[in-house]
């Protein structure tokens, strides 16, 4: 840095000191040619009025009168003196101090004379630098002589020798100040945040700070920061990934990880690409003011899919749903994401109003929804909606076909019943392609499929596909069921697949979960801590209870949120002494509700949780808070933390992730699952109190039994159950997904055509 600070110094003060010389040199220049016209004008006037007194003596004769008219001119003003000569150059009287040097007619007279008019130049006279001016002399027209006007210039010298000197006190000047200036900007704003960036950076590289986000105040070099800080925390992850890879090692235990799914991905992919589609995309980009502000959509599918892109720079197609996100895409409606890493592509479709009516609202929402989940809503089939959502599968196909165009073999996982159709129409125009459709909600009984007029496109198109997953057995027998019923097909019970028209589908249960990894160790439960946090929250919702439950949901009629508030009601009239003491927090994200449907029951839910809140209500103390907005996973984590129970009723769930997500939270190893048996979740998570939501009675008694549970019994059940969630994590979800799917031996077009001559390949 010292070496630094003098370069910069030597530097400053070598190109002050030109650039100043250059200048003053100039002003010089100015000054020297600005005196010495002074002077020749001064010279001519003066010269002038001389020759006139001059050529008056000539006339009278005089020469007494013309030596005492020259002796009378010397020394005046610079004047040194003048000399009067005849016509042959013969001097006739000169000013005594010049009469020995100017003797001899210089030969300027002679010039003044010939071309009569006068001669001005600068010259040097015994040494010293003078200024001669010659004059003709005249006796009415004829030239009778010359007049010489000698004038000292040191005087100019003088002038200009001040004027360097002055130019040189005020580079010294200006070269200080600068110098002292800069030395001070360069210690505050370049300096100083430099070595605290190093000491924070040293900090970091040695593991002193956890959180690369406790930047210190680094001023002009934000930007740079910024990129340190996206470094840093690459740096944490792949310390942290490293030291998690020794501890599986050591304990030879084989565990899910973002960089186990990553490595494991790109072998798979063998050279390939790998194109997700969904409906939901993972970056919205939204309009607020001026600026543009990027959202990443509370999804577990984004959770789920983002390590699967990250590691193997795919390409994610999905609905273009923010106001400005028409404005951040190129011409192909294509941008690298994450923003602030991009690291894989994402493709956007357009979709006009009409559309995303009829296919998201309608069809999917209004119709496949109700239909898969059995909770009592009746599903509405228009003909009108079944065509657009026809068009929009169309759309997304064309979509993929564009995107795969140039890779061989490419790999096209589809998301959920947004896309039935999707994989047939993938497959017609890329046999080669390796198609697996996941369907994140239940499958129910081909009874109640059947009601569905569209239910044989749906099935032929969904049978396009070389993979379909569904969370459970369940799901996959149902749906094996309901392809039987309604397509001509073999269906292979043992392999649990269906051959048709040369083609064959394996049906397989993926059961999707969170991210609980091995770094989520157990944190011993301080009781004080837990206590002050909850009690944090219970004083910002202005309330007082001893015991807190928890539900987190979209309010959606499948969540059964209705028989969820009934039976905390039987739960508080059925043990009174809970009233006071319980009070449960219901944290519903609206949704869907451009659906009347769902707009209604936004209404009805706050309608039920007032009822009961005044039937049991009492000094600070409610026993239901419902909060309807949408909540940051902070936000909810925090809630997690500090319940004692939570929540799940769903009447008919595919997985339901809150359960899931409630235990991942849980890294004190406390709090109570009350879980409905209806969800996918419950296969896996046995150790949950498993209710059937719609006996009020029953869960209430969960609800008691949860807050009475011995402290080392729930720490028993909640242990067992991160240990399933932590062996069959998110990534093992997506790492399974991808390998089975890459693993399939699949019919081409190529193939089959060679098996009908007669090659011997199997199917
Ligand atoms: C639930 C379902 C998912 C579905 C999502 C759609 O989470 O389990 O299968 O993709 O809803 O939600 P959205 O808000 O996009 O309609």
């Amino acid at each position: 840095m010292r070496l630094l600070s003098l370069r910069l110094i030597i530097s400053l003060i070598v190109g002050i000191t030109l650039v100043s010389l250059a200048f003053s040199y100039q002003q010089v220049l100015r000054e020297k040619r600005s005196l010495r016209s002074d002077l020749e004008r001064r010279a001519e006037v003066v010269g002038e009025s001389v020759a006139e007194n001059v050529e008056k003596e000539l006339e009278t004769g005089s020469d007494a009168g013309l030596r005492r008219l020259v002796n009378s001119l010397g020394n005046r003003e610079h004047l040194l003196g003048v000399a009067v000569y005849d016509r042959q150059g013969t001097a006739l009287a000169i000013t005594p101090s010049l009469a020995q040097t100017l003797q001899v007619a210089p030969s300027q007279v002679n010039g003044a004379m010939a071309e009569n008019r006068e001669q001005s130049s600068f010259l040097t006279l015994n040494r010293n630098r003078v200024h001669i001016i010659a004059l003709p002399l005249h006796w009415g027209e004829a030239t009778v002589g010359g007049l010489v006007l000698v004038h000292d210039v040191e005087y100019i010298r003088a002038q200009n020798l001040r004027t360097w000197r002055q130019a040189f006190l005020g580079i010294l000047v200006q070269v200080v100040l600068i110098v002292l200036i800069t030395l001070l900007i360069v210690r505050w704003s370049i300096a100083g945040p430099i070595a605290r960036a190093a000491q924070w950076m040293r900090a970091l590289r040695m593991g002193r700070i956890s959180s690369p986000q406790q930047m210190p105040d680094l001023d002009l070099f934000k930007p740079l920061a910024w990129e340190v800080v996206t470094f840093a925390e690459s740096l944490n992850q792949a310390r942290s990934a490293a030291e998690n890879e020794a501890r599986l090692r050591e304990a030879g235990e084989s565990s899910w990880t973002a960089d186990r799914l990553a490595v494991q991905i790109q072998a798979r992919l063998d050279g390939s690409r790998l194109f997700v589609v969904s409906n939901r995309e993972p970056y919205i980009h939204q309009r607020s003011g001026k600026t543009i502000e990027v959202n990443v959509p509370a999804s577990g599918l984004v959770t789920a899919l983002e390590p699967v892109l990250n590691a193997c720079d795919g390409t994610w197609i999905a609905h273009g749903s923010g106001d400005a996100d028409t404005e951040v895409v190129d011409s192909h409606d294509r941008l690298r994401v994450p923003p602030n890493d991009p690291r894989y592509t994402l493709r956007r479709v357009w979709l006009s109003k009409e559309e995303e009516e009829g296919y998201y609202y309608g069809f999917s929402n209004e119709g496949l929804w109700p239909l898969c989940h059995i909770a009592h809503t009746r599903p509405i089939f228009r003909e009108k909606d079944f065509q657009l959502y026809q068009e929009v599968n169309r759309r997304f196909a064309a979509a993929v076909l564009e995107e795969i165009a140039n890779t061989k073999k490419p790999i096209v996982l589809v998301q959920d019943y947004h896309f039935a159709l999707l994989p047939r129409l993938i497959k017609e125009k890329r046999p080669d392609a390796r198609v697996a459709i996941f369907w994140h909600i239940p499958w129910p009984n081909p009874e109640s499929f059947g009601i569905c007029p569209w239910q044989r496109q749906l099935v032929e198109g969904l049978l396009g596909a070389d993979l379909i997953g569904f969370h459970i057995q369940s799901h996959c027998n149902n749906f094996l069921q309901t392809v039987d019923r309604v397509v001509e097909s073999r269906i292979d019970g043992e392999h649990f697949a269906v051959q048709r028209q040369n083609h064959r589908t394996i049906v397989r249960p993926f059961p999707i979960s969170v991210n609980l990894t091995d770094d989520d160790a157990v944190e011993a439960g301080e009781y004080g801590a837990r206590y002050q946090e909850r009690s944090a929250l219970m004083h910002n919702l202005g309330v007082e209870s001893a015991y807190l439950g928890v539900g987190v949901d979209r309010v959606d009629y499948t969540k059964g949120i209705h028989e969820r508030f009934r039976a905390i009601e039987r739960f508080l009239e059925k043990y009174p002494k809970y009233q006071a003491l319980f009070t449960f927090v219901q944290i519903g994200a609206p949704s869907r509700t451009h659906i009347k449907r769902y707009h209604d029951l936004l209404a009805e839910l706050e309608a039920e949780a007032e009822r009961i809140n005044w039937r049991f209500q009492s000094g600070k103390w409610k026993p239901i808070l419902f909060l309807k907005r949408q909540h940051s996973h902070e936000e909810i984590d925090a809630y997690y933390r500090a319940a004692d129970l939570c929540l799940v009723t769903s009447l008919h769930d595919g997985m339901n992730l809150v359960a899931k997500e409630f235990l991942a939270a849980r890294k004190d190893e406390r709090g109570v699952l009350i879980l409905s048996q209806f969800t996918g979740a419950a296969r896996e998570l046995r150790d949950a109190l498993l209710v059937n939501p719609y006996d009020i009675d029953k869960t209430a008694e969960a609800i008691r039994a949860a807050l009475e549970m011995e402290p080392e019994e729930k720490q028993m059940r909640v242990h067992r159950m991160r240990k399933i969630i932590r062996e069959n994590n998110i990534y093992r979800w997506a790492g399974n997904l991808v390998t089975e799917l890459c693993e399939l031996r699949i019919d081409t077009g190529e193939k089959s055509k060679s098996r009908t001559r007669g090659s011997p390949t199997a199917a």
